[in-house]
């Protein structure tokens, strides 16, 4: 259902993204690991049609993301059945109450029960005693949340979330992980935390910062490999000597703060 195709991508000379293939199948949950810099916007713009590629296709329901610029009818399709939570959640928000925010998308799409999808989405991310608010008067985890139930009140087939709980408190971040996954839509999350990734789902993709894919597969695998998340300016290492009697020990540390 998403597939990728030898993706490349300069902005304006500075590279982002080189050639990048993987596939996904439906209702699949993904993590897209990397550090600061690596590409992990500009991938996740790229497969929602916000940005088109200078090299490669982004296929999805086999067709392919650059024509919908041509087509309208595959544009609208597009937009209704993908929906990407921006790194900035505040440049997702311009309507007056977060009831309002809620219910663009559906009524955008003409889609039918918008009053019973407010309730519901605004219900399933905990944010009914926001709905009368103004949404930039949230803090940005509640704004985060917002984002969220926007998103999934269209109800799309794949869902891509662009550093989600970089606002969030320990326990709204554990919430997500759970929220995650029991939704049956296919989802890409991208973090720079290691920790997190093995908590958002099996199956890892690692950019490294030279914008190539330094990995695809199991993401418990992946935290063994130290030399893979060293290349990856994942973790930090340090050299600890501690001496007892004529022994010494070196030990490895490796830290993900966030
Ligand atoms: N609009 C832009 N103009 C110029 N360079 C950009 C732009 N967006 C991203 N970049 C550069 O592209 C590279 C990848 O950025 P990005 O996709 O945002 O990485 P990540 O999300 O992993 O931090 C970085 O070097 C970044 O500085
Ligand atoms: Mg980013």
């Amino acid at each position: 259902m998403i597939r990728i195709e030898n993706l490349s991508h300069d902005h304006d000379g500075v590279p982002a993204l080189k050639d990048i293939s993987f596939a996904l199948d439906p209702g699949q949950k993904v993590t897209l690991l990397g550090a600061n810099g690596s590409g992990k916007s500009t991938l996740l713009k790229a497969i929602n049609g916000l940005i088109e590629p200078r090299v490669g296709r982004v296929l999805l329901w086999g067709r392919d993301v650059a024509e919908a610029e041509k087509d309208k009818e595959f544009r609208r399709e597009l937009r209704s059945r993908t929906g990407l939570l921006f790194q900035n959640p505040e440049a997702m928000l311009f309507n007056p109450t977060v009831r309002e925010e809620i219910a663009f998308g559906p009524l955008h799409f003409g889609l039918d029960n918008v009053d019973d999808r407010v309730a519901h989405w605004s219900g399933e991310l905990q944010i009914t005693d926001l709905l009368d608010r103004s949404p930039h008067a949230l803090s940005n985890g509640e704004k985060q949340r917002v984002c969220l139930a926007l998103l999934l009140a269209v109800e799309p087939d794949l869902l891509l979330l662009d550093e989600p709980t970089a606002s969030l408190d320990p326990r709204s971040t554990g919430w997500l992980v759970d929220f995650l996954q029991n939704l049956p839509t296919t989802v890409i999350t991208s973090t720079h935390n290691l920790s997190l990734a093995t908590e958002l789902g099996e199956r890892c993709l690692l950019l490294g910062e030279d914008h190539t894919l330094l990995y695809d597969g199991d993401v418990l695998a992946l935290r063994d490999d130290l030399d893979l998340l060293r290349q990856a300016n994942l973790v930090h290492i340090h050299d600890h000597q501690h001496r007892k009697g004529d022994v010494t020990h070196r030990h490895y540390h490796s830290h993900d703060w966030d």
